[in-house]
């Protein structure tokens, strides 16, 4: 894996150990085990929770007709980065359908609190979409016409989990969940506009919760079979990937996210992987068999090498900076 990538997740690591990964619990039987919680999680989720309306957040005095004032290049207030982490932001939401089908899958097939809670959690999810490309296509921060093209392509080609088991589906929602509130935020604080920045931390208390359900029910999960835990959590950092990584052109785009470290390898390292960790106390369980104590050895060990990866595409962009920093200040001396 080049340092290029390094911010999309540890995907590419030259040996998958992935592929060797084989659920070894009922999956039935745990989410039946697990579904008093659920049913607690569910319900403190719902007292937790604020309503809100998108329509609340967006500048509608701002906008103009399309007929009249087609859009331009020039229009957009937001500098290229911001508008990118938005296009890829909006994208990822947009593809709702997708996750609900994978989440239904997983979680929602018997009648119980797991169903109405992929139901909730569905609804919530909608709004993300609707206030994003209100934002952006009332402020004309991106080009309509190719957020129309890009949302037709991401739900044309779907996302699909490859059949995720129960508990590794779990450890995908909560380090995906966590991923996409620290993506919102970051990429509100980036653009420098406050009402971005407001919009994008209404969505991250939304997605914060989402965390919250499912790191719970993982943790509920480690006390039911916490090797079965280890060995799909592994699998799960090992083989991550972004939802946006459907996206046409989206290696280009999250190269330009990385360097202007909205999401970068750090990020998901310090700020995705190890929070969760550390909550489910992984690497201090007790009880684990010896084909998950070896798991877990081994996670520790990717755990270290991503640290490593991380460090590097640090320096480097580090060093790119600099150059470009030289770079300009030779330019700007030579002009004057
Ligand atoms: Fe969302
Ligand atoms: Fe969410």
């Amino acid at each position: 894996m080049s340092a290029d990538d390094s911010h999309t997740g540890p995907r590419g690591h030259e040996e998958s150990s992935v592929s060797t990964y084989v659920p070894r619990y009922d999956q039935n039987q745990m989410l039946a085990e697990l579904e008093p919680e659920a049913e607690r999680l569910l319900n403190r989720h719902l007292t937790m929770t604020q309503e809100w309306f998108p329509h609340d957040y967006i500048p509608y005095s701002e906008g103009r007709d399309f007929d009249k004032d087609p859009w331009t290049p020039d229009q957009p207030r937001l500098d290229g980065v911001a508008r990118t982490a938005f296009f890829v932001n909006l994208l990822t939401e947009d593809n709702l359908p997708s996750y609900h089908r994978e989440v239904y899958r997983m979680f929602g097939q018997t009648d119980s609190a797991w169903r109405n809670w992929v139901h909730r959690w569905t609804a919530e999810e909608g709004r993300h979409s609707i206030v994003l490309r209100d934002y952006l296509v009332v402020t004309r921060n991106v080009d309509p016409v190719a957020l129309e093209r890009g949302r037709m392509q991401v739900m044309e080609d779907g996302y699909e989990t490859d059949n995720k088991d129960t508990l590794r589906g779990m450890a995908y929602v909560a380090f995906q969940e966590l991923a996409t509130r620290i993506s919102h935020r970051n990429t509100g604080r980036y653009s420098g506009d406050p009402v971005a920045d407001r919009i994008m931390a209404r969505i991250s208390a939304d997605e914060n919760l989402h965390m919250v359900f499912y790191r719970d029910i993982l943790t509920a999960a480690m006390q039911v079979n916490p090797s079965a835990v280890v060995e799909a959590v592994k699998a799960e950092i090992e083989d991550f990937e972004m939802p946006g990584a459907v996206m046409d052109d989206f290696r280009r785009m999250s190269v330009q996210i990385a360097e202007a470290g909205i999401y970068d390898l750090r990020v998901h390292h310090d700020d995705i992987l190890w929070p969760l960790l550390r909550h489910l106390r992984l690497f201090d369980a007790t009880g684990l068999d010896a084909q998950a104590e070896q798991a877990r050895e081994e996670l520790g060990a990717s755990l270290s090498k991503l640290d490593a990866m991380a460090t590097r595409f640090e320096e480097k962009r580090a060093a790119r900076r600099e150059r470009r920093a030289a770079g300009g200040a030779v330019t700007s001396g030579t002009s004057a």
